[in-house]
This record gives structure tokens, C-alpha cells and sequence, in this order.
């Protein structure tokens, strides 16, 4: 059987955003776009713009999502956000485990891997972040971090493979994030094929793998032909209607 992966693109817009600034930026990447075979694409503003990206990408082939969701499905969990009321927004996806939240907010491997089934339940596609810092990309931990942060997350999703289809994993080295550095090309090769290894001995063949961290216009294309690369997470980038289109039409590139 042969195995087909939609490249996919996503923007993590973060802590940024405005009413003015987000209508001119998908006006302005919708313009972009237009006349182009695309891949699959989505866009993850802050909690308060989704129902204004919503009606916004309404009718478009772009989906949207949040940054992060609640493991629980209700109750008293003051400043949460929950995986049905997401679904309720129209989100298609949702980020969890990101490097800023596991940093910032304390998000534990079992946390996020409750977030991600959280998501699953309520028929999200949950983009799972992993990747290692510079101390331990220096000392030589990157793929031990990668296993520790997978862990729990494969366990959970060994008793539901089907649902595990939709997963999708994003490597984003902590180094590489705002930095303007990225690994060398064989290096994100490396650690993708790690993560393949990982996800097919669990079953989860069709799991895209999406690179993260200062991916712009002038690398998506060489980071993208990489074999085991389905797409990217764009975070500065996807602030740039230009840029993030390049970056789609380098996906689209590498469609199989
Ligand atoms: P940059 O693309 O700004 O390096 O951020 C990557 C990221 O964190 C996406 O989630």
C-alpha cells in the first residue's frame, strides 16, 4: 500500500495579532494564494481572533485552529478553553505542547498528551510539538528528549490507531525557534526519520511530521524535498502574507 501524505502548512501567529492587522494579512495572503494548487493549510491566531479568522476563511480552502486547548471537557478550570468549544469555533486544528507552553505554563509530556486526545474526542487534528533545547542538542540528548516527550503520547494513541491518523507531530528545536538558525538539512532528516521509526512501530503510518523553527521563503523548499518532512509550522513567517505563501508553494512542491 502505497502511503500518501498531504504536505501540510501551518501558521503559528502566537501572542500577535489585531482586528486591523489580521484582516489586511489574510486579505493579503488570500490574494497571494489565489491561482495556485495549494496544500493543506491552517492558521492558529490567539483564542480571542478565531471567530474573526473564521468568517474570514470562511468559503476559502484554509482551515484555522488554536494554540493550545484544555485537557478537560468542562468545569471549574478557570482560563481554560475546551476541545468541544474549539470544535464549536470551526477550528480544524490545534497546536498542543508547544516548546513556549511546556516552558511558560509547565505543560508536563502527559499533560500534552492528554490535550491531544482531548482533541481527538472532539474530531480536532492535534499538531503535537516535540524538540530539545540547545544544552541538550549539545550534549547529544535530542533523540532521548524526542522519546521521553513521544512517550505518553504513544501509549495513548496505541489503543485508538485509527484516531492516531490525524495526529500530527511537529520538530521544533528550541534553538531554532526566532532564532534564524535551523539545523543543517541531513540533521531535520535525522530526527523526522527517528520520529517515522517511532510512529510506524506504533502503527501510525499515515502521521504527518512537520518541521518547526525559523523556516522562511528562502529554506521551505530545502527543508521540504526532505524525505520524511511533511510540511512545516511557521511561526515569524506566517505574520508575512509573501513569505508564508512561499512557503505553501514550497510545500505544494513536494506533494506525492
Ligand atoms: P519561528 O518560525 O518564528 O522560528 O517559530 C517557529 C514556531 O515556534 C512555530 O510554532
Amino acid at each position: 500500500m502505497t502511503v500518501v501524505r498531504t504536505p501540510l502548512v501551518v501558521g503559528n501567529w502566537k501572542m500577535n495579532g489585531a482586528f486591523e492587522t489580521n484582516r489586511a494579512l489574510i486579505e493579503a495572503l488570500l490574494a497571494a494564494l489565489a491561482q495556485q494548487s495549494l496544500p493543506e493549510i491552517g492558521v492558529c491566531p490567539p483564542f480571542p481572533y478565531l471567530p474573526q479568522i473564521a468568517a474570514l476563511l470562511a468559503e476559502t480552502p484554509i482551515g484555522w485552529g488554536a494554540q493550545t486547548v484544555s485537557e478537560h471537557r468542562a468545569g471549574a478550570y478557570t482560563g481554560q478553553v475546551s476541545a468541544p468549544m474549539l470544535r464549536d469555533l470551526g477550528c480544524r486544528y490545534v497546536i498542543v505542547g508547544h516548546s513556549e507552553r511546556r516552558q511558560y505554563c509547565g505543560e508536563t509530556d502527559a499533560q500534552v498528551a492528554a490535550q491531544t486526545m482531548a482533541g481527538l474526542d472532539s474530531g480536532l487534528v492535534p499538531i503535537v510539538c516535540v524538540g530539545e533545547s540547545a544544552e541538550q542538542e549539545a550534549s547529544g540528548q535530542t533523540l532521548a528528549v524526542i522519546d521521553r516527550q513521544l512517550a505518553p503520547l504513544l501509549l495513548t494513541l496505541a489503543g485508538v490507531a485509527d484516531e492516531g491518523a490525524s495526529v500530527v507531530i511537529a520538530y521544533e528545536p528550541v534553538w531554532a525557534i526566532g532564532t534564524g538558525k535551523t539545523p543543517t538539512p541531513e540533521g531535520v532528516q535525522a530526527v523526522h526519520a527517528h520520529i517515522r521509526q517511532r510512529l510506524v512501530a506504533a502503527g501510525l503510518v499515515q502521521t504527518r511530521i512537520l518541521y518547526g523553527g525559523s523556516v522562511k521563503g528562502s529554506n521551505a523548499a530545502i527543508l521540504f524535498a526532505l524525505p520524511d518532512v511533511d510540511g512545516g509550522l511557521i511561526g515569524g513567517a506566517a505574520l508575512d502574507a509573501q513569505d508564508f505563501s512561499t512557503i505553501c508553494t514550497a510545500a505544494m512542491m513536494h506533494a506525492v
